[in-house]
């Protein structure tokens, strides 16, 4: 599938994720200074939006129990949850952001 159209990058708020479908795939697109990051819009401990979720750095907290999850790898630091999220490549060109969603980066 390759790359495919997320957003636009003015779109995503600061300190905030921004809630985006790329070929069937629910994401939560984050953008720390210029780093965009691409991870599954579902916590893996219950079905809820990390989008829904507050941002700090390099990482997105579910709100409904806490869990932090590494924007780059998708690992959990801390519980309840121990399963990664998957994270997908992200590009950038002009004020598009990409994202792959055919091969993430991790997780199932
Ligand atoms: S649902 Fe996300 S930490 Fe529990």
């Amino acid at each position: 599938m390759g790359f495919s159209r997320a957003c636009a990058l003015a779109e995503i708020p600061a300190g905030e994720a921004l809630a985006a479908t790329v070929d069937g795939v629910e994401l939560a697109v984050v953008r720390n200074g210029d780093d965009v990051y691409a991870i599954y819009d579902e916590c893996s401990h219950a079905a809820i939006p990390l989008s829904e979720g507050e941002v700090e750095g390099c990482e997105i907290e579910c709100w409904l129990h806490g869990s932090r999850f590494d924007l780059r790898t998708g690992k959990p630091s801390g519980p309840p949850a121990t399963d990664p999220v998957p994270t997908y490549p992200v590009r950038v060109e002009g004020d598009d952001v990409l994202v792959d969603v055919s091969t993430p980066l991790t997780g199932d």
